[in-house]
């Protein structure tokens, strides 16, 4: 049985007092179902952020980190950093990260590698453009984006690879994939899988569905067979919100 997972990618918004008031709120309204939750908020409220959620299910991802271990890299944060202070999964590859700072596909494997090195679990995100995806390109774009930044993984390897498809057209836009168009590419994900690893691989990954999810459209999304849950940004700001969307699996 695969994995049902909601996490929430705050990307650059809350402070440490409102992320304090934010995960407050979410222990008080959240109540534990099979479905993993996870948070991802910026680096300065990591370390709040597993305090409070200490003994409870909910987890904290980071949104990135850099490739190496350390050395003169003002600004930039190591996977050991993050392992240090209790977290262990990471956001890599958000379409954010490759669009305003240029991460390529090769720049993503050597950050998959590390990750892995230091047993952290990668989310990994990948998607198509708006002009792909006109021109009929979709597939093809997914398939060299997973093929140029994962396939060099041995099988083991995805036991800590969560995969988020997130196209670009419909991140922070409003527009969402349709529940169909969303299946349909995740049904190629895994098709893509099962050829390169195999169908019992393909099987068991998760693949979440991220842009524009909100609690109106999230429960058909998600009740599509290949759909595993989703990434959220937006409305993973908003306790309340992010809490209905999980309820939504
Ligand atoms: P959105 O963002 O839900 O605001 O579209 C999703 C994401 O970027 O992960």
């Amino acid at each position: 049985m695969r994995k049902q997972i909601v996490a929430g990618n705050w990307k650059m918004n809350k402070d440490y007092f409102s992320s304090e008031i934010f995960v407050s709120k979410l222990i008080n309204l959240y109540k534990k179902t099979d479905t993993e939750v996870i948070i991802a908020p910026p680096f300065t409220s990591l370390r709040l952020s597993l305090n409070m959620l200490k003994g409870s299910s909910i987890d904290v991802a980071a949104q990135n980190m850099h490739f190496l271990e350390s050395g003169p890299f003002t600004g930039e944060i190591s996977a050991s950093m993050l392992k240090s202070i209790g977290v262990d999964t990471v956001i890599l590859g958000h379409s954010e990260r490759r669009t305003y700072f240029n991460e390529t596909d090769s720049l993503l494997a050597k950050k998959v590698d590390t990750a892995l090195a230091q047993g952290i679990r990668i989310i990994f995100c990948f998607g198509e453009e708006l002009i792909d995806r006109k021109s009929g390109n979709q597939n093809l774009v997914v398939k060299n984006q997973l093929k140029n930044a994962l396939f060099h993984l041995p099988k083991i390897a995805w036991d800590k690879i969560i995969l988020a498809y997130e196209p670009v057209w419909a991140i922070g836009t409003g527009e969402t994939a349709t529940p169909e168009q969303a299946q349909e590419m995740h049904a190629h994900v895994r098709e893509i899988l099962s050829n390169n690893y195999s169908s019992d691989l393909a099987d068991r990954v998760s693949v979440l569905y991220g842009g524009s999810v909100k609690s109106d459209n999230a429960k058909e999304i998600f009740s599509k067979p290949d759909v595993d849950g989703g990434l959220i940004g937006g409305a993973a700001l908003d306790a309340e919100h992010f809490i209905s969307i999980i309820n939504a699996i």
